[in-house]
């Protein structure tokens, strides 16, 4: 069967967008079926580094046709940018190799200017400001706008005034903001719709005839489990479903169609925005983690630019995802960063008031306050960015994958060791 799905296992920045680019390699299509741009994944290609945050990560990839299904949100001027963005880099965006679901919602800037207006207030959880959980707050109350009005531009100008008009009226009366410009925003809208009007189209029925022809499909996904509105850490979570479920929703496509379920899990543990997390380091170790900044792979938001949360590897809550998933196998990233440290330490189970809890537990008040239960391995001080095959990796550091295998129940099948192409050992 041809569906094989990607998934974020912890809470984003696993570096998906690497393990995608390495298999869209074999994938006739790309799709992404979750979340909009405040997914920020990042591509090196020959030195040259690319941020994509709506875009799947198929337009790389010459001859493959990329969706952004009806699960999708969005933003149409940050959607042309990214076109335009990568167009100046060599890969032009064209109705042939991109579609887009006429049954995804479109985000406005009323839902952006909601977003950082509550996240200006204590009600705030540290979001994107990306109006991403507004979107989809209209999608779900029925009055939001779909992607397939915009071949209507003179109707979507229409709709882009009568809803800038009510979010006006909410931002004065809820916020104290200054209202947003209906008519300049409408005429932009009709302006931007007209642009993506081409791309817009039934993405279900292109699916299901690539299913029938026995295309490889590969579906993007963007967050994570525990960034999922129904299973991750509530409310501290995105808008829309990262699991394994969203892409049945997210795409339109039957279940028994997904044979390959590919959990992405980098080898220590990052978190922006707000919420619980029962590993995180602070002091010299999490800057020794995260990184300056001065590099493309330190730990910095993609979306945002906000410096990550950084911690040990989460053994209960990767298992959890695992379980929710139905993982078939792991990718992890990212090992190169843990080279040079005394010792690596796993989290086994979580210590709340005393009793030891092996479950993740679903109530984020429970989870704020578990202590970790660490298990220690030794480090590694050798180089192994150079290693192209897993045994070339030092023996410490196969050990450190060996119990994170036993620990999730899931076969680490690719480990990457450094942002370029070439530098992803696959077993
Ligand atoms: P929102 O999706 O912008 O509403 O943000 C909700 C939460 O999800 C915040 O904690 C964000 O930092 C987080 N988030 C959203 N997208 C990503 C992502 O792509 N990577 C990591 N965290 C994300």
């Amino acid at each position: 069967m041809p569906i094989t799905v990607l998934l974020g296992a912890q809470w984003g920045d696993e570096g998906k967008g690497r393990i995608t680019d390495a298999l869209a390699e074999s994938a006739d299509i790309v799709a992404r079926f979750n979340g909009g741009d405040n997914a920020g994944h990042t591509i090196t290609i020959n030195g040259a580094v690319f941020k994509l945050h709506l875009l799947p990560s198929g337009v790389f990839r010459p001859g493959c046709l990329n969706i952004i299904g009806n699960g999708v949100v969005i933003n149409p001027v940050n959607f042309l940018k990214e076109c335009d963005a990568l167009a100046a880099g060599g890969f032009p965006i064209t109705p042939d190799n991109l579609q887009i679901s006429e049954a995804a919602h479109v985000i406005l800037p009323g839902h952006v200017a909601l977003d950082a207006a509550r996240e200006s207030t204590h009600g705030g959880l540290g979001t994107t400001r990306r109006g991403i959980g507004f979107a989809y707050s209209d999608k779900a109350a029925r009055i939001g706008l779909r992607a397939g009005l915009m071949r209507r531009p003179d109707q979507f100008a229409q709709a882009v005034r009568a809803h800038t008009q009510r979010v006006n009226q909410i931002l004065a009366r809820d916020y104290g903001c200054p209202s947003l410009d209906a008519d300049a925003l409408a005429e932009q809208y009709a302006h931007a719709a007209q642009r993506i009007a081409p791309y817009v189209t039934n993405t279900a029925r292109t699916l299901h005839r690539a299913l029938a022809e026995g295309k490889r499909i590969l579906a993007e996904g963007a967050q994570a489990a525990l960034l999922d509105i129904d299973h991750g850490t509530y409310p501290f979570v995105t808008s829309s479903n990262a699991t394994v479920g969203g892409v049945l929703t997210g795409l339109g496509v039957p279940a028994q169609a997904i044979d390959r379920v590919v959990g992405t899990a980098k080898a220590f543990c990052t978190r922006v925005g707000d919420g619980p997390f029962v590993t995180e380091l602070d002091g010299e170790l999490a800057l020794r983690l995260r990184g300056s900044g001065a590099n493309p792979w330190d730990e910095y938001g993609a979306t945002t630019g906000r410096p990550r949360r950084v911690g040990w590897f989460d053994a209960v809550a990767l298992r959890y995802a695992a379980q929710i998933n139905g993982f078939t196998e792991l990718a992890l990233t990212k090992l190169d960063i843990l080279t040079g440290l005394d010792q690596v330490l796993i989290c086994i189970a979580y210590d709340h008031h005393g009793e030891r809890l092996t479950d993740f537990p679903q109530d984020s008040a429970v989870l704020a306050e578990c202590r970790p239960i660490y298990e220690a391995l030794p480090g590694w001080s050798e180089d192994v960015r150079q290693a192209r095959c897993f045994d070339a990796l030092p023996a410490a550091a196969r050990a450190y994958i060996a119990r994170i295998e036993a620990l999730a129940n899931v076969p680490v099948t690719m480990v990457s060791v450094g942002p370029e192409r070439d530098q992803l050992i696959r077993r």
